[in-house]
């Protein structure tokens, strides 16, 4: 199934009234994206100025607006003047055509209010109870003394996760092994070069398994109905519409699809530039310990992780400088004018998280690592309601924000309660920036027992 890409009209391709620089043939500025996302974007803005064309793979032609200004009105968007299903239908759109952020308008809301039960305060609680096992056990198996790879590590952590909380399989068992190749030849598939439907191709890979997703998840879904199950696609499976009706299949299906999508790598990620910090940071690494070990209890609670403000900044800090999402996209549904500008209907609008959190307008030493910044007598972060967007902002804000955050507060409770980080004597690891940002190495680690 693919979205119905016939409702958009064709992208606008005449930017000739704003300066930029289009870039190679078919590539465009992929290339030096892939690279570097933020010197584009930094290059950019010092040669033409916070709005400038460019082309990305196939020759599609984007408006980069770059600062708080353009980010509030793309994402708060009161008038609807941006569409995130035309931002996104080229590149989610073939795996992922029912998610909740290639919806807009009435159709988002309607999804959106379906999915709220799952991230409320109490459903938060019981992933707790369901998380805590899962880091414990995988982090009594990590080796003191020995170096490891962290990101691959935390991956299958993360992946135990997804299995438990969001399918609510046993995480050991054959299914969520299954689900976990499932899932990687999904990803696979969204950074192939060349996504097209193919023999033998990624892509055509990426579509099989994603049809094996949705078939294992449509067979799920009656004997989930009616149980007290409290992982979140039992919670989807119970859920009723305003009019008593449960959930179709196909959005089921669509929502804890595009979940997994959205919290797995995005978490490990973070969790994965949090330990670089961490480890570049010592003092740091050692304020958030003495805080972990005035936590009272030994298996921490939903409450304990609401206490933990340091660990909180750190985590704020670190999404500052590397936002698990680089770059956010938008398509304008009709004529909009924005400080200025005047931007064509249907043209596709690209922002970026870690350009605007590294603006000299709006934080102090941007290049420093300050996790204090986001204290209330500092609070850099409100000076502008859109220049902190690790989450994006508006109707489309992260629906998983508060459990990303606990997920990752709880797996460092137990990580630095008993290792002290180290990374490698004098590490300076290059970062990429696409698909997701984190050291390209993997981050080498090793763990001292405390
Ligand atoms: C550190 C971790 C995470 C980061 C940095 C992150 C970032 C984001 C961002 C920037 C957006 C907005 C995209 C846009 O407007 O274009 C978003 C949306 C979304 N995220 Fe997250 N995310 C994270 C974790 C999670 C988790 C754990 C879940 C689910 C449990 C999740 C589910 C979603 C969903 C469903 C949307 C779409 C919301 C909508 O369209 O209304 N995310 N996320």
């Amino acid at each position: 199934m693919a979205i119905d890409t016939k409702s958009f009209a064709a992208d606008n391709r005449d930017l000739s009234m704003f300066p930029g620089e289009y870039g190679y043939p078919f590539f465009g500025k992929t290339i030096e994206f892939v690279k570097d996302t933020l010197a584009v974007c930094a290059d950019h803005y010092e040669r033409f100025g916070p709005v400038s064309r460019l082309d990305m793979v196939k020759n599609q032609r984007v408006l980069m607006c770059l600062g708080p200004e353009f980010n509030e009105a793309a994402l708060f968007d009161p008038h609807g003047n941006f569409s995130a299903a035309g931002g996104y239908m080229g590149s989610l759109g073939g795996l992922y055509p029912d998610g909740m952020l290639l919806r807009d308008g009435k159709k988002h809301k309607k999804t959106r209010r379906a999915s709220q039960p799952a991230f409320k305060t109490d459903a938060l609680r019981t992933y707790v109870d369901m998380l805590n096992p899962i880091q414990s056990r995988r982090i009594d198996e990590l080796k003191p003394d020995e170096e490891f790879i962290f990101y691959d590590n935390i991956q299958q952590t993360l992946m135990d996760v997804a299995a438990k909380v969001f399918i609510g399989l046993d995480e050991t068992s054959a299914e969520a092994k299954m689900l976990h190749k499932i899932f990687e030849n999904i990803n696979k598939g969204l950074i192939t070069p060349v996504p097209y439907d193919l023999p033998f191709s990624t892509f055509r890979k990426a579509l099989k398994s994603r049809e094996s997703l949705r078939n294992f998840l449509v067979t799920k879904i009656p004997e989930r109905r009616g149980t007290e199950l409290e992982d979140m696609f039992s919670r989807y499976c119970n859920a009723k519409d305003e009019d008593e009706n449960y959930l179709e299949d196909v959005d089921i299906d669509g929502h804890i699809a595009f979940l997994l999508f959205a919290a797995f790598d995005t978490t490990t990620s973070a969790l994965t530039n949090i330990l670089y910090y961490l480890g570049k940071n010592p003092e740091w690494q050692e304020k958030v310990r003495d805080e972990i070990n005035n936590v009272s209890s030994d298996i921490p609670s939903y409450d304990d992780m609401a206490e933990m403000k340091l660990t909180e900044y750190v985590f704020q800090e670190t999404l500052r400088f590397y936002p698990s999402v680089m770059i956010l996209n938008r398509r304008t549904t009709r004529d909009v004018e924005v400080g200025g500008y005047e931007i064509p209907a249907n043209t596709v609008v690209m922002i970026s998280p870690p350009f605007t959190h590294r603006m000299e307008e709006w934080w102090t030493n941007p290049l420093e690592f300050d996790p204090m910044r986001f204290s209330p007598d500092r609070a850099e972060h409100k000076r502008h309601g859109f220049s902190y967007i690790p989450f994006g902002g508006g109707a489309h804000k992260c629906i998983g924000m508060h459990f990303a955050m606990m997920n990752a507060k709880l797996y460092l409770f137990r990580l630095l309660k008993q290792y002290k980080v180290n990374l490698p004597n004098n590490y300076d690891p290059r970062f990429q920036h696409v698909h997701l940002p984190r050291p390209e190495d993997g981050l080498p680690i090793t763990l001292t027992k405390i």
